[in-house]
C-alpha cells in the first residue's frame, strides 16, 4: 500500500491543482511518544508559494541543520519549478559553505532514509573588505559583497553607529546626507562634507568625520555595489558569510540586501503581470527564500536594528512579490513579535524556557499554548525531532527532520579525540 504523505503550507486549490509538484521532502511523522516513538508518514512542505518559516529550539537541537535541510530540497526540486527560485543564506556562523560538500560520513543513516550524500553547486559570497582574511584562512569563495556608501540613509548611518537620529550628530549626519543627495559619493565626499559644516563646533565635526572614517574598515564598501542580481540567481544557492563581521555592520548589510531583494521581486512582480497580459517575457529575477540564522539578532523584540525595518518589510509585505523567509532562533522571546505573529510555519525543535514556549502561542489561536508547550517537552531527544505548526491548515505534527544529504559544518566539537 502506498504510504499517505503529510504536505504542510499547501492551499487545498494548490494541492488539487498541482497534487505535490513544488514539495520538500523534509521529515517523517512521528508517531507516539518515548519508546513507542517510531517514524511513519513522509512530511512534505510547501516551496512554491511564500511562506514565512520560523525554526526555533534550544542550542544543539537542530534548527541550523533544518535550515540547510530547507535549502537542500529547494535544490532538489525539478529544473523548472527550482530555476523559478532562488536562495540566500544568511551565514552568522560560517557553516553554510560546506553545503557543496556531499555528506559522506552520514552514508549508511542517509540510505536508512533511501537518500545519499550529495553535494550541491551553492555560491559561497564574502565581504568585499575581507577577502584577504578568507584567503589566509584558506577558505574559498566564489564573489564578494560590496555596497556604495550613497546607498546608506541617513537612518542607516545612525543605527549602525549607535547614534539617535535627534542628537546633534545625528542631525548632522542627517544633514550631511542630505547636501550631498543624489550624488555618487564616497567616504572621502562625506568627511570632506562634515569638515566644511559651518554650524557646529569642530570637535563635534572630528567626532563624527572619525566615526566615518572608521566606517572604511567594515569591509563593505566599494565605487561598484554587488548587484542584487548575484544573490537572485535561478536555482542557485547563495550564502553570504557574515561570520567574520560585528553585528551592527551585519545588521546594515541585511538591511541593505533585504530593501534590494524586495524592489528587485516588485519590480520583476510588475514584469511578470505585463508579461501574462502581453505575452512578451523578459529575463526574469525568481522568487526567492531568504533564509537567516540567529534572526533575533537581527530582528530583536526591543530595540531597532538597521535590518528591522527592510526584514519586516518581507515579512509582511513579501507576499506579494514572492518572497519567502526562513528565520532561525534559540529565543523566540527576544524576537520581534511580528516575524512570531505572521509565520505560516513553524519547525518548534526542543524548548525548555518558559518565556520561548510562550512566544509561540502567538502563532496559532487554534490550540492551546498548553497543548502546543506538551507536545514540544514530550518530543522524543532525538536530535532533529520537532514539532512542524501549520498555520495554513491549522495542523499540528510531530516531525523527525531529514538527515542532510550534505556536509553540516555546525557539528558539536568534543575533546575527546
Ligand atoms: N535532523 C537531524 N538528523 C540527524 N542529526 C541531526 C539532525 N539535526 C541536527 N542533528 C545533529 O545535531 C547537531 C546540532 O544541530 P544544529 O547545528 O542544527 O544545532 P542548532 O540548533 O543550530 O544549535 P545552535 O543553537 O547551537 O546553533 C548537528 O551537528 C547534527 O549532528
Ligand atoms: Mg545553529
Amino acid at each position: 500500500m502506498p504510504v499517505e504523505e503529510i504536505v504542510v503550507g499547501r492551499e487545498p486549490d494548490d494541492l488539487a491543482k498541482y497534487g505535490k509538484r513544488g514539495c520538500m521532502f523534509i521529515g517523517k511523522h512521528i508517531v507516539g511518544t518515548g519508546f513507542e516513538a517510531h517514524l511513519t508518514n513522509p512530511v512534505l512542505m510547501d516551496a512554491s508559494r511564500p511562506h514565512c518559516v520560523l525554526i526555533v529550539g534550544k542550542r544543539g537541537s537542530g534548527k541550523s541543520y533544518t535550515g540547510a535541510v530547507i535549502a537542500e530540497e529547494i535544490m532538489n526540486l525539478p529544473d523548472d519549478i527550482k530555476n523559478n527560485i532562488s536562495v540566500v543564506m544568511i551565514d552568522t556562523m560560517g557553516i553554510f559553505w560546506s553545503m557543496k560538500n556531499p555528506n559522506e560520513p552520514g552514508l549508511l543513516m542517509l540510505a536508512e532514509w533511501e537518500l545519499k550524500p550529495k553535494g550541491f553547486g551553492v555560491r559561497n559570497i564574502v565581504p568585499i573588505g575581507l577577502t584577504a582574511t578568507y584567503d589566509k584562512m584558506g577558505i574559498a569563495y566564489d564573489g564578494t559583497f560590496s555596497i556604495k556608501p550613497s546607498a546608506l540613509t541617513a537612518g542607516d548611518w545612525c543605527l549602525t553607529f549607535g547614534i539617535n537620529m535627534f542628537d546633534p550628530l545625528g542631525i548632522l549626519i542627517e544633514r550631511t546626507i542630505h547636501k550631498m543627495a543624489g550624488t555618487d559619493y564616497s567616504i572621502a565626499d562625506i568627511v570632506r562634507t562634515i569638515e566644511s559644516d559651518q554650524l557646529v563646533e569642530p570637535k563635534e565635526r572630528m567626532a563624527l568625520a572619525n566615526r566615518f572614517l572608521a566606517a572604511e574598515g567594515w569591509g563593505i564598501f566599494s565605487e561598484k555595489a554587488t548587484p542584487i542580481t548575484e544573490f537572485m540567481q535561478p536555482g542557485v544557492v547563495t550564502v553570504l558569510d557574515v561570520s567574520l563581521q560585528e553585528w551592527s555592520v551585519r545588521n546594515l548589510m541585511i538591511g541593505i540586501l533585504a530593501r534590494e531583494i524586495y524592489e528587485a521581486r516588485v519590480a520583476a512582480r510588475r514584469e511578470e503581470e505585463t508579461a501574462l497580459i502581453s505575452g512578451e517575457v523578459k529575463a526574469r529575477v525568481p522568487l526567492t527564500w531568504l533564509i537567516m540564522d540567529e534572526a533575533h539578532n537581527f530582528v530583536p523584540a526591543a530595540g531597532e536594528t538597521a535590518a528591522t525595518h527592510d526584514l519586516l518589510g518581507l515579512v509582511t509585505m513579501g507576499r506579494q512579490p514572492g518572497i519567502s523567509t526562513v528565520f532561525i532562533t534559540q529565543q523566540p522571546a527576544k524576537l520581534h513579535e511580528t516575524v512570531i505573529t505572521q509565520a505560516d510555519l513553524v519547525i518548534a525543535h526542543r524548548l525548555t524556557a518558559k518565556p520561548d514556549l510562550d512566544a509561540l502561542g502567538a502563532v496559532m489561536q487554534t490550540y492551546a499554548l498548553e497543548d502546543i508547550r506538551k507536545m514540544i517537552t514530550d518530543l522524543p531527544k532525538s536530535k532533529g525531532s520537532a514539532v512542524i505548526l501549520d498555520d495554513n491548515s491549522e495542523r499540528i505534527f510531530n516531525i523527525q527532520v531529514r538527515p542532510r544529504q550534505s556536509w553540516h559544518a555546525g557539528g558539536t566539537p568534543i575533546a575527546i579525540k
